[in-house]
């Protein structure tokens, strides 16, 4: 087979500013160690995230030309509701600034004090606004789905024996089943169409909606199409159609298959939370035709949407992930398998299997991404799920994963090879990588502003 190279030229570009390493260590000293200190300038290739990175393409910046700022009914409005309807088969949609406003604005509506939620997994934002309002939220991903190193095509499905059990014993706590696709938090794994139909079935015995958080639904939708059998030939237009056909609603952050930098919907069959959907978001987001969004950001989402199911598009996206894990592979460093849509996450203890987890081994491997390459990933590991407890001892999380997540359309092959060659050197180099110790941190998602010293 040949090389999948990238569908598209380059119209735009924006400069790299190179750096030293004798530079990035001076930065990162500076930083106290923390990346998410830097300066995204001090960046040569930031894998942060994928979310509201990528590059838009010269049809979404010549919609952007056509916004129509009109307070209200304004022909954006109209136009991305179009594309909404077709893409989803729903009636009412519901626009947002990003995804997690369209979580608060539906939440808010649907849920009360005392209700239980169910998920594959509910990324942070999905749990912390259901959290929020006293909602248990409870994540029923497959055990497959918590072991990085075996492989399974859908890692992200939900467990439906788990799920029936919860609805047996407390069906009347439920207000509706969620499934999110791709599975983030597991690893950016997708969930499969007979899971999907299984799910909203079970709930539906017991007369219950599913929602679905459709982030990264395109993603999905390819990946159903390469590994779920009799979908082979599908058109991915129509394998979205029928995920959504077993849903009775969504919530999307659009700056993910959306292709764009800000914005995100609600998207609903019936009409049963709407009239608190749209009082809540003229409280807390803006009139429900532009939902907290400028009209040239409705017409970029209306072009994004499209070009994020584009089947070429898809099939290179799917790839590069891949691409890099085929060379991680070669580099003997371990990963979450298979890779994902979004993202590849490094197993950190396969890089460094002597370091003790009291030095924090996958914030260790991020640093060492970025001082011997300009690289910039997110720890997954026990900066961001441990705790340190009042009487100062700690608790930490079971995997130590760096997350390298792919902006949209950005980076090209090269940079991924360049990426590979930085993490195998990285790897060779194993024993000169310093753990470090926390010096300050605060009392929540300490990862964001927590300072470091070497150990
Ligand atoms: N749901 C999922 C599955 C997500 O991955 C995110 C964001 C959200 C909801 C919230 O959307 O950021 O537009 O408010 N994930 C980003 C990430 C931040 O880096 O994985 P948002």
């Amino acid at each position: 087979p040949r090389t999948q190279i990238e569908p598209f030229r380059i119209k735009s570009v924006e400069p790299i500013r190179m750096t030293s390493r004798a530079e990035r260590v001076q930065l990162l000293e500076e930083a106290k160690l923390n990346v998410f200190q830097l300066r995204a300038d001090d960046v040569l290739i930031d894998w942060l995230t994928d979310s509201g990175t990528g590059a838009m393409s010269s049809r979404q910046w010549s919609a952007i030309m056509l916004g129509d700022e009109s307070y209200a009914g304004a022909r954006s409005f109209y136009r991305l509701q179009t594309v909404v309807r077709t893409i989803t088969g729903m009636e009412h949609f519901v626009p947002t600034h990003q995804g997690r406003a369209a979580e608060k604005v539906l939440f808010t509506a649907a849920c009360k004090k005392g209700e239980l939620v169910p998920n594959n997994c509910h990324f942070d934002t999905t749990r912390a606004n259901l959290e929020y309002l006293g909602v248990e939220a409870l994540d029923l991903v497959i055990a497959e789905g918590l072991q990085p190193s075996v492989a399974h095509p859908f890692k992200g499905n939900i467990d439906l024996a788990r799920v029936e059990a919860v609805l047996k014993a407390e069906a009347q706590r439920v207000p509706f089943g969620m499934i999110t696709v791709t599975n983030n938090t597991g690893g950016g794994q997708p969930v499969s169409l007979a899971n999907i139909r299984a799910y909203a079935g079970l709930l539906k015995q017991y007369g219950k909606p599913l929602i679905i958080d459709i982030c990264r639904f395109a993603e999905n939708a390819m990946f159903i199409k390469m590994r779920e059998p009799g979908y082979e030939h599908a058109r991915i237009t129509d394998i979205v159609a029928e995920m959504l056909s077993y849903a009775d609603g969504c919530t999307m952050s659009a700056k993910k298959d959306g292709m764009v930098n800000i914005g995100g919907f609600i998207a609903l069959r019936d009409d049963r939370w709407l009239d608190d959907i749209r009082n809540n978001l003229i409280m807390m987001e803006g009139f429900p035709t532009y939902g907290g969004l400028a009209g040239r950001d409705l017409e970029a989402m209306a072009v994004g949407l499209e070009e994020g199911l584009d089947e070429d598009y898809l099939r290179y996206r799917l790839r590069t992930a891949e691409y890099l894990g085929e060379k991680l592979d070669a580099a003997g460093v371990g990963f979450v398998r298979p890779t994902g849509g979004h993202a590849v996450y490094l197993d950190a203890r396969t890089v460094l299997p002597h370091m003790p987890v009291e030095h924090y081994p996958a914030w260790a491997l991020g640093n060492a991404l970025y001082l011997e390459g300009g690289i910039r990933g997110v720890e997954v590991g026990s900066v961001m799920f441990g705790k340190r407890l009042d009487d100062g001892t700690e608790t930490f999380h079971k995997m130590e994963l760096l997350r390298l997540a792919f902006p949209r359309r950005m980076y090209t092959q090269s940079h991924f090879d360049y990426a590979a060659e930085v993490i195998a050197e990285v790897k060779a180099k194993a024993a000169d990588i310093r753990g470090v110790r926390i010096t300050r941190q605060p009392k929540f998602l300490r990862h964001f502003t927590a300072e470091f010293a070497w150990v």
